[in-house]
């Protein structure tokens, strides 16, 4: 079977002398999705940034979206794969909302009324349509937030990568979206602090700390595990933890 995402012993040392990556072996399965959860610090915002291309591993191998990750084949990476980047204001560039979401499927050749209409579709679908002429740059965390998901979502790619996809959202804003990834057929990658997403969303979680894969299995099992939670500073989910099976 083909993979989504494969990785192999990646590893990642910044200038400064910073192990963020010591050694990540990791697969994702066409049509999977997989948490990848861990402590501040533990290196998942640094494994995003080496599958987009913005820094190179120092040892190991990867393949996204079925191609090796290599300088020559980041383009076409790119355009299979939908980053949502921990930093809104990384991806935000356009002057309005709507040219920011309806650039990737224009760049991708769409026309420009059907990018628009694709752009304008979603930005209804995530409650922020009134935010189509707003300038990106003076939206609130969230506002910023939902426009980026918009912008991964909006060209259906074929894996999605998304580094901290609830952060910021008020409750409803993250059901709404929740939903939306639940639905869809990509792979999809999420990174998060947020375990109850997890839980909802994801079959299989990968658990990162000092840059290491320490866990990976089905959610329940790992995220239910309380000492290995509280090994890496994570915590059980209640979801999890309450469970009465019987009804009582
Ligand atoms: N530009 C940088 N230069 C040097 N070290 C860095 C840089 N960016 C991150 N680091 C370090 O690399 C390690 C991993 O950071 P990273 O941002 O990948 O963690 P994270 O798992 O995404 O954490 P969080 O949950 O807080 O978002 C940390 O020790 C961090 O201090
Ligand atoms: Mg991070």
């Amino acid at each position: 079977m083909s993979e989504a995402l494969r990785l192999e012993g990646l590893a990642y040392r910044y200038p400064d002398g910073t192990e963020a990556l010591r050694e990540v072996t990791l697969r994702l399965g066409d049509g999977e999705r997989l948490g990848l959860v861990g402590p501040n610090g533990a290196g998942k915002t640094t494994l995003i940034s080496l599958l987009a291309g913005l820094a190179e591993p120092s040892a190991g191998s990867a393949s996204v979206a079925g191609l090796p990750l290599a300088p020559a084949s980041l383009p076409a990476i790119r355009s299979r794969t939908g980053f949502l980047f921990n930093d809104p204001d990384d991806q935000l560039f356009m002057p309005t909302v709507l040219e920011d979401v309806a650039f990737a499927p224009l760049a991708a050749g769409a026309a420009p009324e059907e990018a628009e209409r694709r752009a304008r579709a979603l930005l209804d679908e995530l409650g922020i349509g009134a935010l189509a002429r707003r300038f990106p740059g003076h939206l609130s965390s969230g506002e910023k937030r939902l426009v980026t998901l918009a912008g991964a979502l909006v060209s259906r790619p074929r894996l999605l990568v998304l580094d901290e996809p609830t952060a910021f959202l008020d409750p409803w804003a993250r059901r709404q979206l929740l939903e939306r990834l639940a639905r869809l057929e990509q792979s999809q990658l999420v990174v998060t602090h947020d375990l109850e997403l997890v839980v909802e969303l994801c079959g299989r979680v990968a658990v990162l700390d000092g840059g290491r894969v320490v866990a990976d299995g089905p959610t329940a099992e790992v995220l239910g595990d309380e000492p290995l939670m509280a090994a890496h500073r994570l915590e059980t989910p209640h979801i999890l933890k309450h469970r009465h099976p019987h009804g009582g």
